[in-house]
């Protein structure tokens, strides 16, 4: 079983990483395989063109594509970002927007886990804005013992925040429990519920 930890911050081994890398270090001493990806800081965004839906990859041969392309090996997720005015940074978002419109049903039903980094606030609003994308996509969202956030203005402030971390090791077991437990709920037969055929309702023609 596979995690891959989306690292939104534009600095590779930074505060944002420091909090990601205890996930990281957490699962696989839970015996799940876990994987640091760095969102590259110039990922470009949405063009709403709508490519992906006849095409099912993004118009923008890029990473999005990539990471796109693994999904199908990947069994749960966790994004990290950095808190930019109390958002997630504009490189994750525009990242994020491209791989769930184009790829969401390949995360669909996977477990997944958000987490915002701050000097000082704003975390919550982050962590809303990602769980959105999981909440959209029938995707079970793993908690913790603290909204999960870890402060800090660099990694010394992060080692620091010894609640912060802790609740990022919480995380990291809650997902593996639940990894776990589906994986065993589907040697038993029990698989994920079918889903309805859509029904969009746009209040329009949808054209
Ligand atoms: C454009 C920008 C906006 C920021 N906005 C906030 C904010 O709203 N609240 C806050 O506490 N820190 C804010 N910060 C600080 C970062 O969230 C903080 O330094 C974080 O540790 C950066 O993570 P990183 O080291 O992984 O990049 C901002 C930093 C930048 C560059």
């Amino acid at each position: 079983m596979k995690v891959l930890i989306i690292n939104g911050s534009p600095h590779k081994k930074n505060t944002t990483w420091r909090a990601l890398d205890e996930i990281r270090k957490t699962l696989e001493s839970e015996g799940i395989e876990a994987e640091i990806y760095d969102v590259p800081a110039d990922t470009a965004g949405c063009l709403g063109c709508n490519y992906c839906s006849k095409n099912g990859h993004c118009v923008r041969r890029d990473q999005v594509n990539d990471i796109a392309a693994r999904l199908d090996s990947i069994d749960g997720i966790i994004v990290g970002t950095p808190t930019y005015y109390a958002s997630p940074s504009g490189s994750l978002i525009a990242f994020m927007d491209r791989l769930f419109y184009s790829a969401g049903s390949k995360l669909s039903k996977k477990p997944a886990a958000a987490v915002a980094i701050a000097r000082r606030g704003g975390t919550e609003t982050s962590f809303d804005v990602l769980n959105k994308y999981f909440t959209i996509n029938e995707m079970p969202v793993i908690s913790s013992t603290y909204w999960n956030n870890v402060f800090g203005f660099n990694p010394d402030d992060a080692e620091k925040d010894l609640e912060g971390l802790q609740t990022m090791r919480n995380l990291a077991r809650n997902m593996a429990w639940i990894l776990k437990a589906i994986d065993a709920g589907k040697k038993a037969g029990i698989m994920p519920p079918k889903t309805e055929e859509s029904v969009y309702t746009s209040f329009g023609d949808g054209k």
